[in-house]
């Protein structure tokens, strides 16, 4: 086996997941090892050294495991956005189009207070629908998005382009 030195030499390609065609990026074996791990979330920290950040909000489910970290690290709260129907409190809700079909997700409408700096955080960037629906509630809320990170981005399917049409920062550490 040969050294792994990068954080993309920890993410497994899974061919035909899940669905035939699909080679889907394996972010687990990253989360898995502790090297690999913390590598991840320094290098998705860095960009920030200095930065006003008041809260971490993570997009379900791979974000969560993330952000938790990330928040941990910065000694900020931690705030989930869901699929729809999974939060208890009262929510607000965003459509957004997946490949085939619609989905949504929520956030709990006291999560986030009006003028709030939040860092928004995923596993990957694939078309843009689950981070610019996050955004806009995020946006809805009051909260003033300081930056997007990501571990991976899938640049044929253009997500970074729409985030960046959003007027937002991003950072993703590979391709
Ligand atoms: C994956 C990934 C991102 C999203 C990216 O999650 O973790 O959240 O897809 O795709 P997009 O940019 O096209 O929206 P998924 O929807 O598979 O949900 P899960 O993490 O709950 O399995
Ligand atoms: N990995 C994880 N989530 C995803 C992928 C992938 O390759 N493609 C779309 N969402």
């Amino acid at each position: 086996m040969p050294k792994k030195t990068t954080v993309q030499d920890y993410i497994r390609t899974i061919v035909d997941f899940p669905h035939e065609g699909i080679l889907f990026r394996d972010v687990t074996t990253l989360f898995s090892d502790p090297r690999g791990f913390r590598m991840a979330i320094d290098q998705m920290l860095h960009p920030y050294a200095g930065e006003c950040i008041d809260k971490v909000v993570g997009l379900e489910a791979r974000g969560f495991i993330l952000g938790g970290a990330i928040a941990h690290q910065l000694s900020v709260g931690f705030v989930p956005i869901r699929k729809k129907g999974k939060l208890p409190g009262t929510t607000i809700s965003q459509e957004y189009k997946l490949e085939y079909g619609e989905a949504i997700v929520e956030i709990h409408d006291d999560a986030i207070q009006p003028g709030e700096k939040i860092l928004v955080v995923d596993d990957l960037l694939a078309t843009g629908g689950t981070a610019s629906a996050g955004i806009k509630l995020i946006e809805r809320l009051g909260g003033d998005i300081i930056s997007c990170a990501f571990i991976v981005d899938l640049p044929d399917l253009g997500g970074r382009k729409i985030l960046e049409s959003m007027g937002v920062d991003v950072h993703i550490l590979c391709e």
